[in-house]
């Protein structure tokens, strides 16, 4: 008898460790952002945070009964570093440094970035488009062309952000497909507001181009309420500066990541299978329509006809139109007149052989007709 009763108390013990056991599974994770990345991370007109990154956190939390994320502001030089040609920025390298798990919002780079750091999969399959930005003389015509190989000029690199320089290796010159060659200077924008300080040197001559987002200018001249960046130095797209280069990918792996993590810190795998379900919700579905990003969303069966529709910095270069006075320099046609180097891509259409035969205007009103139907496909 008294073993019984000893076998039940022994039994109801373990069911009230096995509850416990249950409810300690649940486990904080608390992920970093900083407020200056549209529409990613901000902040409200009120200060609170916001962004695709943070309503994802939170609709995970909300659905999964085994994770619970804390998003903090952080700034993002103590989540990723430029020093070093790029590491891991202070908090997240330090072991110990219990306060911060990850960092959410970071492009899954190539280089640099997939060497030093653990990525979750992409909660957007968005994978962005890199370009090169330079200064417009008072005539419009850019300070860098598009046909340059970068040889002797010097690029500034915004500290800590995608695209990191090394993937100026990487990518390729859009007016004429080849590689940069690697005989450029690279100059590291650094401060609180990275892409600010890369702007003001370019303004002030410290460099000749700066390798950034292709969709930064448009992002950062909306200017919304509760921006943290300075509105005017983005002023003047079309006339102050453009892009030379467009629609540069290739520099990453993946597109924008739930969280950046020390490696082998297990973080990513922690958030995986619940990142997964999530993915399949209505509930995200609704926050890629919330921050109008729900052509490049992984689409579940919530979604529609969101078609995907890429913005102008989303073209690569021998693509743009027109002048430079929307901000996106098309490529240039050479000094000599010779046909617009748009052409570069019909390498590969099979009537293109047929035009060298051709001379004067001629050559230069059939390659614009091919250039032209080649910008449709
Ligand atoms: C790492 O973090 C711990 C805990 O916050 C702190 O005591 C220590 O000073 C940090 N180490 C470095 C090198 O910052
Ligand atoms: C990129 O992210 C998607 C969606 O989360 C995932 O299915 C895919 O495996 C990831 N690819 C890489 C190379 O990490
Ligand atoms: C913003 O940038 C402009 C142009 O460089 C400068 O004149 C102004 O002082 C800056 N404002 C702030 C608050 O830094």
């Amino acid at each position: 008898m008294a073993q019984t009763t000893s076998s039940v108390a022994l039994f109801y013990t373990l069911v009230a460790c096995l509850k416990v056991a249950t409810v300690t599974a649940v486990k904080t994770i608390t992920l970093g952002q900083d407020i200056d990345y549209p529409p990613y991370a901000f902040q409200t007109a009120d200060g609170e945070l916001a962004g695709f990154g943070k309503d994802f956190a939170d609709g995970m939390s909300a659905m999964c009964e085994d994770i619970d994320i804390k998003v903090v502001k952080e700034s993002w030089a103590n989540c990723w570093s430029s020093e070093g040609g790029g590491r891991l920025g202070a908090k997240l390298a330090n072991a110990s440094d219990t306060s911060l798990d990850g960092c959410m919002t970071y492009t899954h780079g190539q280089g640099v970035r997939d060497t030093f750091a653990d990525f979750t999969d992409a909660m957007l399959n968005d994978n962005k488009a890199a370009g090169l930005l330079t200064l417009l003389d008072s005539d419009g015509k850019p300070k860098v062309t598009g046909l340059s190989d970068l040889s002797g000029k010097t690029l500034i690199d915004v500290g800590g952000w995608a695209p990191t320089s090394d993937g100026l290796s990487i990518v390729t010159n859009k007016c004429t497909s080849e590689k940069y060659s690697p005989d450029y200077e690279v100059v590291v924008a650094n401060g609180d507001i990275a892409n600010d300080v890369a702007m003001q040197m370019l303004r002030d001559g410290e460099g000749d181009a700066i390798f950034i987002y292709a969709d930064q200018v448009e992002e950062y001249s909306a200017c919304p309420a509760g921006s943290t960046w300075n509105c005017t130095l983005w002023e003047g797209f079309g006339t102050e500066v453009a892009y030379v280069q467009t629609g540069q990918f290739g520099h990453a792996m993946n597109g924008t990541t739930l969280s950046l993590s020390r490696k082998g810190s297990g973080i990513r795998e922690l958030l995986r299978p619940c990142m997964q379900s999530f993915m399949l919700t209505k509930e995200y579905y609704d926050i890629c329509v919330k921050h109008d990003l729900a052509g490049v969303c992984y689409a579940n069966e919530f979604f529609g006809d969101d078609a995907t529709v890429g913005g102008k910095y989303d073209l690569p270069t021998n693509k743009q139109t027109g002048d430079c006075s929307d901000g996106y320099c098309p490529c240039p046609v050479t000094s000599d007149d010779s046909p617009p180097v748009a052409g570069a891509p019909l390498e590969t259409d099979p009537t293109s052989g047929s035009t060298t035969v051709l001379v004067g205007t001629s050559l230069l009103m059939t390659s614009s007709i091919m250039w032209l139907s080649a910008s449709l496909m």
